[in-house]
């Protein structure tokens, strides 16, 4: 059995885990200070981000890392998925499914207007799973890194 919850301090070594294998899979390097950082933020009830784990046989084997934000919109905050990663020996088997389907009731719950999320074009496994929840959207992704924006 496969359940969703709240991450909490005794999930920090699985967590980490999880996390590196996330990182590899973006072939992104986290420097130390950052995920200490994110994992104590995760913690911080007074910081509006949402970390999930799923659990099966009392191991965590899958994450999602949520941050909420305000919308000009509507008055009710949104969510964004950051993260989404399941125990690369753990898939295929519906934990993914599990930690899409807890945000969703989440939102419900506690009154969030949209939950959305992003992902590569070619990451086809996601997508076979996210266009289960929704079609993809036609919208384009800008991003601008200050520290290299060289002004048009
Ligand atoms: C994407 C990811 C989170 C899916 O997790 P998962 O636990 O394997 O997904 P599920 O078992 O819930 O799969 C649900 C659906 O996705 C599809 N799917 C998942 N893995 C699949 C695979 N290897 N081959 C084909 N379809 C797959 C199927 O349609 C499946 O539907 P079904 O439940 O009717 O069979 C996982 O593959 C992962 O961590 N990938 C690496 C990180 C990543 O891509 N994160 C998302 C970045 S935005």
């Amino acid at each position: 059995m496969i359940t969703v919850r709240a991450a909490s301090a005794a999930d920090e070594p699985s967590w980490r885990e999880l996390w590196a294998g996330y990182n590899a899979f973006y072939e992104a390097t986290v420097p130390e200070p950052i995920t200490q950082s994110t994992w104590r933020r995760i913690l911080d009830p007074a910081v509006p981000i949402v970390g999930r784990v799923a659990v099966a046989d009392r191991r965590v084997v899958g994450f999602s890392n949520s941050v909420l934000h305000e919308s000009t919109w509507a008055p009710a905050p949104i969510c964004y998925l950051e993260d989404l990663f399941v125990d690369p020996e753990m898939r295929g088997k519906g934990v993914g499914r599990l930690l899409l389907q807890d945000l969703v009731a989440l939102a419900r719950q506690r009154g969030w207007r949209t939950l959305y999320w992003h992902t590569r074009g070619n990451n086809t496994t996601a997508r076979r799973l996210y266009d289960t929840f929704t079609p993809a959207d036609d919208f384009v992704r800008y991003v601008v890194t200050p520290t290299q924006r060289r002004d048009p």
